[in-house]
Parts: C-alpha cells; sequence; structure tokens
C-alpha cells in the first residue's frame, strides 16, 4: 500500500502544473490514465459500478464523484476536486486533493474552504492512533469543520481499504466521540471530509454519479490513505 501511494502521490505532485483556466476535466483525466500506465498503477475507479473514468473531477458545488467532460473547462476562480483511486501489486491507495484555480475573491474563499477541509483531514489523522475508538475520527473531523462555521457532508463517508477500494468499516465525518472499533496497528482507513460552504444537504445528479449541494455553495473534499501503527498513523499518500 505505501508503493501505491507513493506512487500516487508522483501523479499528483504534478497536477497543480495542468490547472490552467482552458483545461477540461476530461483532458485532465486523460493525463492521470497516462501516468498510472507508466508506473503500472491498476485504476481502482475504471470498471468500478460502470464508470468508465480513472479519477472523479468535481468543481464548485459538484462535492464529489464529478465526472470527467471534455465540456468542463477550468475558469478562474474554480475551486476543483481530483480524486484518485489506484492499485500496485493488488494493494490500494486513495486520495484527494482540492485545488483553486486563479486569484480574486471567489478563489479566497475557496482556498479558505480548501484550508479547513484539509485541517479537519489532519485533526482526523491526530485520532488515528491504537487505544483510541473509530469515532474520535468523526468527532474530530466534525468539531474542525463546524468551529469555522462550514456544513459537514452526511451522506459519504471514508472507508477501510486494503485489497479493495472500499473495505469495512465505514467512517463518518461526523459523530460522537468514544464510540466503534478500537483502533489497532495495521488497520488501514481512507478518510476524506467533504464539507460545504452552507448547508451539508446533497444530491445525486442525472448522470447518477456527480454530488452537489442542494444550496449551490462550494464544497471542498480531501482524502488520504493512513495505516494505523503503534504511535503516530503512516500516511501513505504524503512524503
Ligand atoms: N475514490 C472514491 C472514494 O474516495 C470513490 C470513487 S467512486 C468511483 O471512495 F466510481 F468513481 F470510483
Ligand atoms: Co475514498
Amino acid at each position: 500500500m505505501e508503493e501505491a501511494g507513493h506512487l500516487l502521490l508522483e501523479i499528483f505532485d504534478q497536477i497543480p502544473a495542468l490547472l490552467k483556466p482552458g483545461v477540461s476535466t476530461l483532458e485532465l483525466d486523460a493525463w492521470i490514465e497516462e501516468q498510472q500506465k507508466h508506473r503500472n498503477l491498476v485504476s481502482k475507479m475504471k470498471g468500478y459500478r460502470g464508470y468508465r473514468h480513472v479519477s472523479c473531477i468535481s468543481v464548485n458545488d459538484e462535492v464529489v464523484h464529478g465526472v470527467p467532460n471534455a465540456k468542463r473547462i477550468l475558469v478562474d476562480g474554480d475551486l476543483v476536486k481530483i480524486d484518485v483511486c489506484v492499485s500496485y501489486n493488488g494493494y490500494c491507495a486513495d486520495m484527494a486533493r482540492s485545488y483553486v484555480i486563479g486569484t480574486g475573491n471567489a478563489a479566497d474563499q475557496a482556498r479558505k474552504l480548501a484550508e479547513v477541509a484539509r485541517q479537519a483531514l489532519d485533526k482526523g489523522i491526530e485520532k488515528a492512533r491504537p487505544g483510541n475508538r473509530l469515532t474520535d475520527i468523526s468527532a474530530a473531523i466534525q468539531a474542525e469543520v463546524e468551529k469555522h462555521g462550514f456544513g459537514v457532508v452526511r451522506d459519504f463517508a471514508g472507508h477501510g481499504i486494503g485489497r479493495q477500494m472500499h473495505e469495512d468499516p465505514e467512517i463518518l465525518n461526523y459523530g460522537k466521540a468514544g464510540q466503534g472499533p478500537l483502533l489497532q496497528p495495521g488497520m488501514a482507513f481512507a478518510l476524506e471530509p467533504m464539507i460545504t460552504q452552507g448547508k451539508y444537504d446533497v444530491y445525486i445528479t442525472a448522470d447518477g454519479w456527480t454530488v452537489k449541494t442542494v444550496d449551490k455553495s462550494l464544497a471542498a473534499h480531501v482524502e488520504d490513505t493512513i495505516v494505523i501503527t503503534q504511535d503516530k498513523p503512516k500516511i501513505i499518500t504524503r512524503k
């Protein structure tokens, strides 16, 4: 899993340079697919429940599971979430980052939301230690998001990960601390807060995939794959 994470990170490291106004989300997906092939990474997304792409790219009020599209051209101020899951020698790494195109007031607001998503993920990761319980992670994420007045999406969650992209348990991004299984070394989780500038309600659009906020407010999403160890967790999708 560490190798998968390291190789996936190599791809993500190059993404900021590609995120310019005028690029389509389908072009980005095609580039990611080519990069995966170079590294012998297998997409865990392509073919999953009939999904046809290697990434989910969600823009502005799209929260997660945005479908790459040639007509979706990025513009200044866009808040872009890119989510990619791969396996290497049969073991998975799942990762997402939020990016903001350009500058100006819209971009500043988007950047603030993206920063809070990242801080919430960090707070959750800090709780991923032996002796803590699963929902200690959930509660820490929720507290950080709500401290900033933002919303935590309820309808999607993080997950266990290993040979499969999605394994038990489900890891909610909200809830009361101190519940669920005791955390133990060797457990591997994909933690992925999805947060909104406004209300947390979301719906799935007519394409059957894209998740959007009901109130059309901006959303941010970040995800890391981590493994519990004797002390602090190993984050396999960071350096
Ligand atoms: N990688 C996503 C997750 O974080 C799942 C995307 S669903 C897919 O759980 F079909 F697009 F792959
Ligand atoms: Co995931």
